[in-house]
């Protein structure tokens, strides 16, 4: 019987994002079925071919449209033909922007089933989601050959400060390490200053915070990614060091992200790492882990604890099962797989009691603050 029922947009997107999703979505209806729970989806055909027909991604409302729901599960935006400062900035970053949704949360785990490239790796990277190195401040200036262009960053006290918190109280519920990437010897205003806030935010959490700089931490994820657990780094760095962990643990194609408002004000965006592959799109072979696996950070975070775990217990048992996609050494087109974790979600036991443990891909809601980090409004400047 259905108790609970959440509603959940839904933004497909461009390119293999019209392929993952279904699949997500899919794992979704069957496993919402087992736990007793239901899902109201609205489909929003926002992305690029909306932007060929009526000149923007989404509507005018579409943030508005978004608000009231509890959750958003986005596929990819990117085309070949749009410049990507028309789409990604016309949808995704929009929606992480207006509904603060400061914590970037990738997980980057070695699974059974895929090679991965070098030693096991379990990390999760805290990237800082609305300001730092993506910021809308510079521009181009001069001609010829005097033309120059110049790209502000922005850091925040209230920025670094909540997002740091949020990482030690996740690094709390795991090992109790906390890794902070920086690059104070060369950028000399904006990261020493991340590092002191950093310093500050984790001081008396019992938290074992080390700082090392980004050039040597990325050389880190490859050789030594035993030795890190929680990471938090700026918005670019977080960007290239969780693509880096992704490709450590397999491949692009399993990493999936949640884009969080930790305060729950606003909902939440999850979503895979990946962009909209043009070069596989519409092929029916993108690997659908990464999105599926979004999917079950979207249940943590709607406090299905249970539901999620059954989601993960199916996918990664189609992994360890040897059925996977090409990018990961198989064989399965997307149905294939889709198909194989489905299986395995009817045949997994119903665990519907609620669990105590979130499994650690997220970080444990209850431990969202509520009154440490007041939600007030991203800079203006990003
Ligand atoms: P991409 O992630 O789309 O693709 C990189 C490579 O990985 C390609 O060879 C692709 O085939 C492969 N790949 C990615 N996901 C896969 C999957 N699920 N299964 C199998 N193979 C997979 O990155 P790229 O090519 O740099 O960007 C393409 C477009 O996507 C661009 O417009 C870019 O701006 C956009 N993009 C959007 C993102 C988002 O929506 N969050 C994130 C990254 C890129
Ligand atoms: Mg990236």
């Amino acid at each position: 019987m259905t108790t609970r029922t959440y509603t959940v947009d839904v933004i497909a997107g461009d390119g293999i994002g019209q392929e993952v999703i279904p699949a997500a979505t899919r794992c979704l209806d069957a496993v919402a079925a087992l736990h007793g729970f239901g899902i109201d989806w609205r489909e929003r055909d926002w992305g690029s071919d909306h932007y060929r027909a009526h000149g923007a991604m989404m509507p005018a409302d579409g943030i508005e449209q978004l608000s009231d729901g509890d959750a958003i599960l986005l596929g990819a935006v990117g085309d070949p033909q749009i410049p990507d400062t028309e789409t990604l900035w016309g949808l995704l970053i929009p929606i992480r922007r207006s509904f603060h949704q400061y914590v970037n949360l990738r997980p980057a785990r070695s699974l059974a089933g895929i090679a991965s490239s070098g030693r096991p790796i379990d990390v999760l990277v805290v990237r800082e989601n609305v300001e730092g190195e993506y910021s809308e401040i510079g521009g181009r200036f001069g001609s010829g050959e005097e033309q120059f262009a110049v790209q502000e960053s922005v850091f925040t006290r209230r920025g670094i400060t909540r997002v740091a918190s949020y990482a030690a109280r996740l690094a709390q519920s795991r090992s109790g390490r906390l890794t902070s990437a920086t690059k104070s010897n060369g950028i000399i205003h904006t990261m020493p200053f991340w590092d002191e806030v950093v310093r500050e935010s984790v001081a008396g959490t019992g938290v074992t915070l080390d700082s090392e700089l980004v050039d040597a931490l990325a050389a880190r994820f490859v050789l030594k990614p035993e030795s890190l657990d929680v990471v938090v780094a700026s918005n670019l760095f977080g960007d290239i060091l969780s693509d880096l962990a992704a490709a450590v643990a397999g491949s692009i194609g399993i990493a999936p992200s949640a884009n969080l408002n930790p305060e729950r004000v606003h909902p939440s965006l999850f979503e895979p790492v990946h962009g909209s592959a043009p070069d596989i799109a519409g092929r029916g072979i993108a690997n659908p882990v990464a999105a599926i696996w979004a999917a079950a950070m979207m249940l943590e975070h709607l406090g299905e604890h249970a539901a999620a775990r059954t989601l993960e217990d199916g996918f990664t048992s189609a992994l360890a099962d040897g059925i996977k996609t090409r990018d990961i050494g198989g064989t399965a087109d997307t149905e294939t797989y889709t198909r194989a974790v489905l299986d395995r979600l009817t045949s997994a036991p119903s665990t519907s009691a609620p669990s105590s443990t979130p499994t650690s891909t997220t970080a444990p809601s209850s431990s969202a603050p509520t009154t440490s980090a007041p939600t007030t409004t991203a800079p203006s400047t990003t």
